[in-house]
């Protein structure tokens, strides 16, 4: 084992871990935020620059710092090696920069876009963009595209994280779209139109960090804070089975993979399980899910007097709700 020293926190972990993973075993405020990076996904991280942090120690054997931001998903430890994350200003500033790029072609649709409540663009911008944008030029856009009949396409608020290519690619047998043309003119293939035939297509809906891959048959329906997760599952032939359904009353408004704090699922569910079982009688329901993230999706989930642990860096402390 070996040791990493992050945001004052000491870790140990095993040779060949990642900076992000190490802080992700510790745990808190000092695990920096990943918009590209799915630890289910291989060969996933490395293209949107939110996970950054300062090495300021190489290692033991060489403490001299890294002379540049390097970003965590990607960066293996070394023993000895100290991070900042949170604690340094220029990490604070520079993640401000990357969402500022992030948002320079995004529509400020979050009223109307389904992904809000649990959109992590959202969440980064929240705690880490600026208040005002400096952008003044035409924003690029694009039409929607139908995947099939239960999955939208909307390119305008795709942030090229290439999740949903790693995932038609790993997951389902039968990838056909990808990442066409280059720089400010990338776009998610239109052939992806093409990949839905298969069972596993929908994970590419969970797998999206924001609102450019959504479900058809919840699109619109709700607020995502106004639906109840449960856990549920079922015996299913083609996946897991296990699922989080949501509720709007008795009814059962989309069923997803279960997510965890990092907002990654915990297995990949099946097309049938997710856009067939839509009544209650398809499901054991075993009970409500905790929300794990700092979003605004908590709201309507706890009783009152509930104590919610802000991110230090927003710096809002404990906040009732
Ligand atoms: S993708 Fe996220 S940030 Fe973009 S409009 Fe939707 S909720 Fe807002
Ligand atoms: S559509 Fe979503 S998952 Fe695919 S590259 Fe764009 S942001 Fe990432
Ligand atoms: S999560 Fe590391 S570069 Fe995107």
């Amino acid at each position: 084992m070996i040791k990493v020293t992050i945001d004052g926190v000491e870790i140990e972990v095993e040779p060949g871990t990642t900076i992000l993973n190490a802080a992700r075993k510790a745990g808190g405020a000092i695990v920096p935020p990943a918009m590209c990076y799915y630890s289910k996904l291989k060969g996933s991280g490395g293209k949107c620059r939110t996970c950054l942090v300062k090495v300021t120690a190489g290692s033991e054997k060489d403490p001299r710092p890294m002379p540049k931001l390097v970003a965590s998903c990607s960066t293996g430890v070394q023993d000895g090696m100290v991070v900042q994350n949170i604690t340094s200003p220029e990490v604070v500033e520079a993640r401000k920069g990357v969402v500022e790029f992030l948002l320079l072609n995004h529509p400020l649709d979050c009223p109307i876009c389904d992904q809000a409540g649990e959109c992590h663009l959202q969440d980064l911008a929240f705690e880490h963009g600026a208040a005002k944008t400096r952008y003044e030029e035409e924003r690029r856009k694009f039409d929607k595209i139908d995947i099939g009949d239960k999955i939208q396409l909307h390119m305008t608020r795709c942030i090229l994280c290439y999740r949903c290519v790693y995932t038609a690619d790993q997951i389902t047998n039968e990838r056909v779209h990808g990442v066409l043309k280059r720089g400010d003119a990338s776009e998610i293939s239109t052939y992806i139109e093409n990949v839905i035939e298969n069972d596993f297509s929908g994970n590419v809906i969970d797998v999206c960090p924001v609102g450019a891959l959504t479900d058809k048959t919840f699109r619109f329906k709700s607020r995502v804070w106004f639906v109840k997760p449960m856990n549920a599952h079922r015996d299913c032939s083609k996946c897991c089975g296990k699922t989080a359904v949501w509720l709007h009353g008795e009814e059962i408004y989309r069923v997803t993979g279960r997510k965890d704090q990092y907002g990654e699922v915990e297995e990949f569910i099946c097309n049938e399980c997710r856009f067939d079982k839509k009544s209650k009688s398809d499901w054991v329901i075993e009970g409500p899910r905790e929300v794990e993230r700092w979003s605004v999706i908590r709201q309507n989930k706890y009783e009152i007097g509930t104590q919610v642990q802000a991110p230090k860096n927003i710096g809002y402390g404990n906040i009732t709700v």
